[in-house]
């Protein structure tokens, strides 16, 4: 228990002197522990990961080998934000895997949340164990595992934590940030020199657009999430507002309703815009939107969006809606 709680006598990192002291520090414990070995890494591009990715590259440069699974429920421009950071600017040691295909075939008809949940979290481990048995002398897997994970070990990571490796490829763990408060990695992050779009940015569950894509999945309707999400965080970045909300994201419920387009009919889907405020995620309250804003994101999104006539605004508060819709 006494390896997995915070030194008592540890200083909060909440400038950018103490987080290169801390960086110090880890690169030093980083290459003692791993010496001339190989470390592997489940890199999804979230703050954590990506915090983990650089900190390692900078301890051990190319015995770090990345792995970055695409699911087919990430935002837009995410994987590529990955490749371009961490493949280019950072010379990481970086396998990408396009497994949309694979994911979204198993989703097919699968409309139970928890039933969805797990096919993409098993989904997961499957692509990840794969890539791992094609490398050789891998002796570490580093994991982005924060303080409140251990604290809580709530519902909130499990399905996306990559902890279900059968035991022949049960590696010694690296864990760097164990001891930080996410506050803080983002202050570590930034003195590692990682981009603001990457540390600053929103939570994002596991299962991705996924959850935000309720019942059975397809790619069209997916594809009108993922658009419509592009467009809303280009207009609350736009308006001042990313990185002072907490969270917002847009979702494309199963059904469809009249409308009219061009003068014609339109039988299409209708997109609800979520955005809330929270300090834990276990309550929230809704971000009051300015109508004006509401507008702007609305006639972008129905005249962009294919498929899509009418945008709904969702001012519930948790509870009674949880903040993703599955
Ligand atoms: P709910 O919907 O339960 O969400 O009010 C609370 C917070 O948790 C996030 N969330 C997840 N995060 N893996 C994650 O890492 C998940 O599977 C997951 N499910 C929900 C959600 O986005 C919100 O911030």
């Amino acid at each position: 228990m006494a390896a997995n709680k915070r030194p008592d006598d540890m200083e909060r990192i909440t400038t950018p002197a103490l987080a290169e002291a801390f960086i110090d520090e880890q690169l030093k414990a980083l290459r003692e522990q791993i010496g001339a070995k190989k470390v592997l890494l489940a890199l999804s591009g979230g703050v954590d990961s990506s915090v983990v990715a650089a900190l390692l590259i900078k301890a051990v440069g190319r015995q770090l080998v990345c792995v970055h699974v695409n699911h087919g429920l990430l935002r837009k421009g995410e994987p590529e934000q990955v490749i371009e950071v961490f493949g280019k600017q950072l010379d990481a040691n970086l396998v990408y895997v396009d497994a949309t295909d694979r994911f979204l075939d198993k989703l097919v008809g699968v409309s139970d949340p928890e039933e969805k949940r797990k096919v993409i979290g098993g989904e997961f481990i499957r692509v990840f164990e794969e890539e791992a048995r094609k490398l050789d002398d891998i002796q570490f897997l580093a994991k982005g595992t924060i303080y409140p994970d251990i604290l809580e070990s709530g519902p909130v990571k499990s399905h996306h934590n990559v902890g279900g490796l059968p035991p022949d490829l049960k590696f010694e763990l690296v864990e760097p940030l164990k001891f930080l408060f996410k506050d803080e990695v983002r202050v570590v992050g930034k003195a590692l020199g990682l981009p603001d779009n990457m540390v600053f940015r929103q939570p994002f569950p596991g299962p991705g657009l996924g959850v935000r894509c309720p019942g059975s999945i397809t790619r069209d309707r997916l594809a009108a999430v993922r658009e419509s999400d592009a467009i809303l965080r280009e207009e609350f970045a736009a308006a001042g507002l990313a990185g002072k909300v907490w969270q917002y994201f847009t979702v494309v419920p199963d059904f469809k309703s009249t409308g009219v387009k061009n003068g014609l009919r339109a039988f299409e889907w209708p997109v609800i815009i979520r955005a809330v405020n929270t300090r834990d995620a276990m309550t929230a309250t809704i971000e009051e939107i300015p109508y004006e804003l509401l507008g702007k994101i609305t006639r972008r999104i129905v005249s962009e969006v294919p498929g899509v006539n009418r945008v709904l605004y969702d001012i519930t508060p948790k509870p009674t809606g949880t903040i993703e819709y599955e």
